[in-house]
């Protein structure tokens, strides 16, 4: 056989009558008796119909190793490790409801029904640990058509042109302002493609239930298209879609209708927020107060709360552990019925219990520490001191209170 007809053999699916299905990660029955209770990373939280085994979620991470949006065994190994080693969630990376909303050409995407069975034999495997599944649904906006960081040795922001898979001019945006200097000419939307990206947002949910996700979540953070449009230093529009509050929401509100409206009501929605832009002029941390009551009446369940991205010059005053905490709690503490989680910088297992102790968030989110340290949940339940199941494969392996090992 030649290597392209071995690598064409797809590999044997998962076989429950070898190998139980196990949620990792979770608190055992015994642990919790024994103490009167669990530390609130890993008590359970249910989010409609969907319960999570613990409150530790991994947040979307762009791989940039797709081709024509279809994920492969990069994402099943990247994806699949976090669910072996117990997370609660795995938010899986950006993924493009329009083929132009990709950031690069190695995007993600799911804009296309044969994107669908990919993404859900990795969802079975996330289901196998009993880890639940969620896809971020995303328009790249005025930061598409960009080369994947591998070929430009990091940067983020060399635009990609069309002999090279690009497609530089369709980049839109909320008005014709280059997201930075040198990047892709910016298209302002029109009516119509406003129209085509809340129809395709809607799609792509629809496919995201066909794959098996539990949980779909609206990228609205970062300088991508829907972030561009809230902040008035992107968004500079005379029409409906731009100009008062009112209007630099409404496409948010429109795509979260839209996909409220196609995704199970048993099926958590979260939207992703950048809080604030950190610069002058722009979106700051009371617009998000304001605007989340708007989104929890339209539906939707969490606020995962990101910041900056939208404009070259942001200030961030810090980067240190758990910088965007204060947005989570400022939300908790102004509004009702809706739960949030905060990312940025979370390393430490006693700092992020103590968010959850203080009601700064329900749930934690977590990216590059997942990257250095994918057994983080398992070596935080036993800093805190809490006994959780392993995979039964990694049994002979496994750590209790203090480090202690079984032989
Ligand atoms: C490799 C990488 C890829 C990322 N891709 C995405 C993405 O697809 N969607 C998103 O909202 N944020 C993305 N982010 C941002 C992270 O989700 C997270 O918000 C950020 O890294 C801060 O959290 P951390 O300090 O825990 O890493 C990415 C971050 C990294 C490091």
């Amino acid at each position: 056989m030649s290597t392209d007809q071995l690598f064409n053999v797809p590999l044997k699916p998962l076989d429950a009558s070898a190998i139980p299905v196990h949620p990792t990660g979770i608190a055992l029955q015994r642990s919790v008796e024994g103490t009167g209770g669990v530390p609130l990373l890993f008590k359970q939280i249910k989010i409609r119909d969907v319960q999570l085994k613990n409150r530790v979620i991994v947040s979307p991470m762009c791989q940039y190793s797709a081709v024509d949006g279809f994920m492969n065994t990069w994402h099943m190994t990247h994806l699949g490790q976090f669910a072996t080693r117990g997370a609660g969630l795995v938010i899986f990376e950006a993924s493009a409801v329009k083929e132009h909303g990709r950031i690069t050409p190695n995007d993600a995407g799911i804009y296309l029904d044969e994107h669908i069975a990919p993404m859900a034999q990795i969802v079975a495997f996330l289901h196998t640990q009993g880890t639940k599944a969620g896809l971020q649904l995303a328009h790249a906006g005025r930061k598409a058509s960009c080369y994947s960081p591998f070929r430009t040795h990091g940067e983020h922001t060399v635009v990609c042109p069309k002999e090279e898979g690009g497609w530089p001019d369709d980049v839109i945006g909320p008005s014709p302002i280059q997201q930075w200097e040198g990047g892709p000419q910016v298209r302002e939307a029109t009516k119509e493609d406003i129209r085509n990206v809340i129809k395709a947002f809607g799609e792509a949910a629809k496919r995201a239930d066909k794959a098996g996700f539990d949980v779909v979540e609206i990228h609205g953070a970062h300088g991508y298209l829907i972030n561009s449009f809230l902040s008035p230093l992107s968004n500079q529009r005379t029409d409906e879609y731009g100009g008062s509050f009112e209007n630099r929401i409404r496409l948010l509100l429109e795509i979260t209708e839209h996909t409220r409206s196609v995704w199970p009501a048993s099926k958590p929605l979260f939207v992703r927020l950048s809080c604030t832009d950190w610069a002058d002029g722009g979106w700051t941390g009371q617009d998000t107060v304001r605007l989340v009551p708007y989104l929890r009446d339209r539906g939707v369940d969490l606020i995962d709360c990101s910041s900056g991205g939208n404009v070259p010059w942001q200030k961030v005053p810090s980067h240190e552990q758990g910088w965007n905490v204060p947005f989570s709690r400022d939300i908790k503490q102004n509004v009702k019925d809706i739960m949030t989680g905060p990312v940025g910088g979370i390393v430490d297992y006693r700092f992020a219990e103590c968010v959850l102790q203080k009601g700064e968030g329900d749930v934690i989110f977590m990216a590059r520490e997942f990257l250095r340290h994918p057994t983080w949940v398992l070596d935080a339940a036993d800093d805190l001191e809490v006994e959780v199941a392993w995979p039964v494969q990694y049994e002979r392996s496994k750590r209790f209170a203090h480090g202690h090992t079984k032989h």
